[in-house]
């Protein structure tokens, strides 16, 4: 069996998914967990975007201990100079530098002949070989370049020194016949070939992403680029899950296999779901809620006589358990640790712990039977602690079918308790208006979404908004067994981010830098 290696770019390709925005605790806590997935490499952003880019690249660095994190770079040094700062310390850095070639951009966006763009590369890829034994270089819109100019460019890399040459097709156009041949022909045609690795990096424009990395695996490819959840540009980039589960699911086809730990897999997904704030559709191959759902009565009874006659793949393979141990509230501190460890969080800290035992012990009085799901849902809320300015101290609605809503906040600050009361033509709405008035920042609401995390009237609601403030948005997630106080610590919490956001104008600032 071949080894596939996995590049996960759900940092950086990913978090260009429109409304994500991660901050640099997110973005660690994410690559601790694609650590624990066990992919290879980890691309941990964009450093010359911007100083808070930067820094979480290097905080991704240092927190990650196997995999290599790779920084990415247009082709120019000062981009490469950004990463060779980002990575300092890296047990195992790398760079990824890519240059366009197809002719659309060569001459709308680059406004370079042929000559020029191989030029530039080599120029650019020597430079980086100085500081990075694994240089990976990208020639963008590789699916729309002429076939003949793409092997040129390929031989140029390898000689200039790269380890790596990834293939995008940046715009999700081709088809996995088309891409695949890309992969065929380079291997018979590039001399030095045999010396790097080939790489596969798809987006879904047309819903090919996954079979075109597939295409590209059974004509030679060694790597996949892709990231959780398939997130990224416009479409999104191919599901690093999906190629995995067809990888274990069709050995014998494909003769290739990865390292990851498939059962990691349903927790990771759960957690870039969580931070970005982009929810898995119910009917997402292999991490959707109903990937395992079997509705029909044939369906049904098929899987009561033999379960191979409609599952190819089993929920616990990639992490899901059914489990029935619920904890309520007799439980105690020691069933409670067992059970993170159970639920694989086992490096939480003593104090993380506590804090999420005393969140624990609130539920359990408001609710029955706290579940797996509960105790995610309060612990993924818990570890990443947002700057807060406002935290909600309390929240009392009214709500009368006949009458205006109102609603009274009272929000805890640096310089004390602060209260208001307003009228709304919701109870939400008469939330955010009280929030607003005491807070008196001038925000819209771009994005409101509530779901339940787990089944029954008394279940946990997820609450997560996206607000804007001129050019700059922040995402904020709030979790409750009542969906109004879910609403309103969401608010808060995105509120905090937007104003950490101004207050920390070089940390956070993304300058206005576009991918040429
Ligand atoms: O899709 C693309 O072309 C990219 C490059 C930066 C590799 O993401
Ligand atoms: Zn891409």
């Amino acid at each position: 069996m071949r080894k596939i290696y996995i590049f996960d770019t759900t940092l950086r390709d990913g978090e260009q998914s429109p409304g994500v925005n991660l901050n640099t605790q997110e973005k660690v806590e994410i690559a601790l967990q694609l650590e624990r997935l066990g992919v290879d490499r980890i691309e941990a952003g964009f450093p010359a975007a911007s100083p808070g880019d930067l820094a979480a690249v290097r905080a991704v660095a240092l927190a990650v201990k196997n995999a290599t994190v790779i920084g990415l770079a247009r082709s120019r040094e000062q981009d490469v100079d950004a990463v060779v700062e980002a990575l300092k310390g890296a047990k195992n850095p790398g760079i990824h530098l890519f240059l366009a070639t197809s002719p659309i951009h060569r001459k709308h966006k680059l406004r370079m002949e042929k000559e020029q763009v191989l030029e530039t590369a080599d120029r650019v890829i020597r430079y980086a070989k100085q500081f990075f034994d694994n240089v990976e270089f990208s020639p963008e819109d590789a699916g729309r370049t002429e076939l003949d100019f793409l092997c040129e460019v390929t031989e140029m890399a390898i000689k200039a020194g790269a380890t790596v040459v990834n293939i995008p097709d940046t715009v999700g156009y081709l088809t996995p016949y088309e891409f695949g041949n890309i992969f065929k022909t380079l291997k018979e045609k590039v001399p030095g070939i045999e010396t790097i690795q080939l790489s596969a990096h798809c987006h879904d424009d047309l819903g090919m992403a996954t079979a075109n990395a597939l295409a590209a695996i059974l004509n030679g490819a060694d790597q996949v680029e892709g990231t959780i959840n398939g997130i990224g540009e416009r479409a999104g980039n191919t599901s690093l899950e999906e190629v995995a589960l067809t990888l274990e699911t069709r050995a014998e086809y494909f003769q290739a296999k990865t390292s990851l730990n498939l059962k990691e897999i349903a927790r990771t997904s759960r957690l870039v779901s969580k931070l970005t704030g982009m929810a898995v559709p119910g009917n997402k191959a292999i991490v959707g809620a109903n990937a395992f759902a079997h509705e029909s009565g044939i369906h049904q009874d098929g899987m009561l006589k033999e379960k191979t006659t409609y599952e190819i793949i089993s929920p616990e393979t990639i992490g899901l358990k059914d489990s029935k141990l619920v904890l309520g509230k007799h439980s105690g501190r020691h069933a409670f640790r067992e059970k993170l460890i159970d639920l694989g969080y086992e490096q939480l800290t003593e104090e993380q712990v506590n804090a999420a035992f005393g969140k624990f012990k609130d539920l359990a009085d408001r609710k029955k039977n706290v579940t797996d799901e509960d105790i995610r849902a309060l612990l993924e809320e818990k570890i990443i602690e947002t700057p807060e300015i406002f935290a909600l101290e309390q929240l009392v609605v009214s709500f009368d079918s006949h009458a205006t809503p109102s609603a009274t906040v009272t929000l805890r600050t640096a310089g004390g308790l602060v209260k208001h009361e307003s009228e709304g033509n919701g109870s939400v709405d008469s939330i955010y208006q009280a929030i607003d008035a005491l807070s008196g920042e001038v925000v819209e609401l771009d994005d409101y979404t509530i779901k339940s995390v787990t089944d029954g009237t008394d279940a946990l609601g997820e609450v997560h908004v996206v607000l804007k403030q001129g050019d700059s948005s922040a995402q904020g997630r709030g979790v409750s067994t009542d969906i109004l106080e879910a609403s309103a610590r969401a608010y808060v919490d995105a509120l905090n981010r937007l104003i950490d956001k101004r207050n920390a104008p070089a940390r956070n600032r993304r300058d206005n830098v576009t991918l040429i």
